[in-house]
């Protein structure tokens, strides 16, 4: 109950899907969490199921990709609650299913100004607070397609591969300030994100889940408490030696 007592958390996405799952077992663990969401709505439902059930929420309605939308927001936070310990950057969009030479600029910047950006944006205006305490854990939601290539979805994988990237370079940088950075690769997990691709592809969202189960060693899709998890114990203290590290969770499918 009490893995994240008294710490502070952005969450950022955290209307639906993992960012959701994530804040609400964050708060459940004793964190006051900060809902970050572009979805008005979504990002108040997640605060009142928190606070429904005791914990501590507020929301912020944010795009991550609005680097003054983002400033602001941080800012707030911080006087808030006081400090900012943990930040969960988990917003992002899968853009469009092209190859490179089909993708626009503008279809390629759509994706990188969320995925991207969002996680600099975040990243930049959060650090100064966790360099005022020495201390912090930032978890960026990269994918097992930031690391290896697919039959689909062209500038996510370049997007990912970049937040891949960043965490390794962002845990270099801060290490000596006890800022700790990682990122989780998820496999396909059954998010309002997954249904919505799924239900983009010939036979919809039954035929999408079937290939992409089959792709997985463990034989199905995650759900989104399996990441949620992960978050955790990379944002608790109990992975305090732990910096610059991939984790998978993806049943098996980037041992393949
Ligand atoms: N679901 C998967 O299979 C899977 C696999 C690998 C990686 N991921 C990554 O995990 C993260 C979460 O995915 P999910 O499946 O839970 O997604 P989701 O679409 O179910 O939820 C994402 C949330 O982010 C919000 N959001 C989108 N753009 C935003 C913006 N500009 N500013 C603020 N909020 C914004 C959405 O409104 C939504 O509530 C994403 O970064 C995604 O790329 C997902």
């Amino acid at each position: 109950m009490d893995r994240l007592k008294n710490k502070v958390a952005i969450i950022t996405g955290a209307g639906a899907g993992m960012g959701k799952e994530t804040s609400i077992l964050f708060a459940k663990e004793g964190c006051s969490v900060a809902v970050f969401e572009i979805n008005e709505q979504d990002g108040i439902d997640t605060v009142n199921q928190i606070s429904a059930n005791g914990g501590v929420a507020k929301f912020w309605k944010v795009d991550v990709s609005n680097e003054e939308n983002v400033k602001q927001a941080v800012q707030e936070v911080a006087a808030t609650f006081g400090k900012i310990d943990i930040l969960i950057n988990n917003a992002g969009i899968v853009g469009v299913d092209k190859k490179v030479h089909e993708l626009t600029n503008s279809e390629w910047d759509q994706v990188f100004n969320v995925d991207v950006k969002g996680v600099f944006y975040c990243t930049k205006h959060v650090i100064p607070y966790m360099l005022e305490n020495q201390k912090g854990s930032i978890v960026n939601l990269s994918s097992i397609y930031g690391t290896l290539g697919s039959h689909e979805l062209t500038p996510y994988h370049a997007a990912k591969g970049a937040v891949f990237a960043m965490t390794k370079q962002d845990a270099i940088s801060y290490a000596k300030n006890n800022i700790r950075v990682n990122s989780i690769h998820p496999g396909t997990i059954m998010t309002p994100l997954v249904k919505e691709l799924g239900s983009r592809m010939e036979g919809g969202l039954e035929a999408y889940n079937k290939l992409m189960s089959e792709k997985h060693p463990i034989g199905h899709a995650g759900e989104p408490i399996d990441v949620a998890y992960g978050c955790l114990y990379l944002a608790s203290d109990e992975s305090k030696f732990v910096t610059g590290a991939q984790l998978y969770i993806d049943g098996g499918y980037s041992a393949m």
